[in-house]
């Protein structure tokens, strides 16, 4: 009888053994961050705060904000992609998967801090996106810092060596003067001519400074929670020599980040002016929902836009709910980052087109 006790427990724990075992596996999918590019200080901050038990916005905002105070890029934050008066705006988004809340803003001046001002609008408005000065305005009276100079000497240089420059690349089209600074007239085109990126516009010289390699342009991240909620984030302070007032892909949902809690995730970047016709997020969460795994559904979405588009820039990033993760990408070679439980830091993952 005395020996029986220990091999009965033994036994009852070698049954159990696989069991405990597969629950481990399971729970120790989550959480998980996925963020655009290697942007490892912001999927390090957060990745502390949703392994701390924050919530998957919260943590969303964490990374986001910590790529804005580093100006990740410079493309991320204050400081950066001057348009063509020279100043600095913000797009930021945050959209809750539980929800589907989703606070934003664009266009916003004088409030380094775009991500937080985003999930101000979600917490604190029935709205969705605020633009302009009345999201700064919304964001200073609910308690961020401001107003400020969002310009550095970094993005003041860059504004006057363009000046010098004639104004040259800029994002005009059928527009005299054609090769100088404003103010522009629009010329009238024929038909025939008034297609998007005739050879004139579409080539490197006149892109390459705008969306390229070095201008990565937006953070957008993926977190799934401990809970196995999801929440997307985006960041960015747009396109370099933007014409005021435009706003890009970044504070729209569906275009560069989407997130639903039944299926998953999904982050863009890229030339935002194309993908935002396209809404590439929502295609990627809802071929997912349709049944399709994170890679297949990613290049679904990129190939839509290059069928239109042959000549764009730009990349998806896919996770599911089960926090299995996939690029796509074209044009550029794209890389995305990711923290799970299997990893002892931050993991960079390289996309060929
Ligand atoms: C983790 O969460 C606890 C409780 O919310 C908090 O007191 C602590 O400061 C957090 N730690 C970090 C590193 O964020
Ligand atoms: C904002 O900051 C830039 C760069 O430091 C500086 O050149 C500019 O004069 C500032 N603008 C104002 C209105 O203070
Ligand atoms: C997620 O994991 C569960 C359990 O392992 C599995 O049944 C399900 O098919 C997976 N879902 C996806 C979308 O891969």
């Amino acid at each position: 009888m005395a020996r029986s006790y220990p091999s009965i427990i033994l036994s009852t724990l070698l049954l159990f053994l696989p069991l405990l075992t597969g629950v481990e596996a399971e729970a120790k999918k989550f959480p998980v961050v996925v963020s655009t590019w290697p942007f490892i200080e912001a999927v390090r901050a957060a990745w502390r705060a949703v392994d701390n038990g924050s919530s998957a916005v919260d943590a969303v905002v964490e990374g986001c904000s910590a790529c804005e105070q580093l100006r990740c890029d410079g493309t991320v934050g204050p400081g950066g992609s001057p348009n063509e008066k020279g100043e600095t705006m913000l797009d930021a988004l945050v959209m809750d998967g539980v929800t589907m809340e989703v606070g934003a803003v664009a266009a916003m001046r004088y409030v380094k801090d775009g991500i937080r001002a985003a999930r101000l609008v979600m917490k604190h408005s029935q709205h969705t996106l605020l633009a302009g000065e009345g999201a700064s305005a919304f964001a200073i009276s609910m308690g961020l810092p401001g107003p400020m100079n969002l310009s550095s000497p970094e993005s003041v240089n860059k504004w006057s060596d363009w000046k010098e420059n004639r104004c040259q690349p800029n994002f005009r089209k059928n527009v005299v003067p054609a090769n100088d600074c404003g103010p522009y007239k629009p010329i009238d085109v024929s038909r025939e001519v008034l297609t998007e990126y005739s050879c004139e516009m579409g080539t490197a010289e006149y892109r390459l400074p705008l969306v390229g390699p070095h201008s990565h342009d937006t953070i957008s991240m993926a977190v799934i929670d401990k809970m196995g909620h999801i929440a997307v984030g985006t960041s960015t302070n747009g396109a370099t020599f933007k014409i005021p007032g435009r706003v890009g892909d970044g504070p729209i949902a569906g275009s560069s980040a989407y997130a639903d809690d039944e299926v998953g995730g999904c982050g863009a970047t890229g030339d935002g002016d194309i993908m935002m016709r396209f809404l590439p997020c929502y295609q990627v969460v809802e071929s997912m929902r349709q049944g399709m795994k994170p890679e297949k559904a990613a290049k679904d979405a990129v190939s839509r836009i290059a069928r239109k588009f042959p000549d764009f820039v730009g990349a998806v990033v896919a996770v599911d709910k089960n926090g299995s993760h996939a690029g796509a990408c074209h044009g550029w070679t794209f890389q995305y980052s990711v923290q799970s439980p299997d990893m002892d830091d931050v993991q960079v993952f390289t996309v060929l087109p």
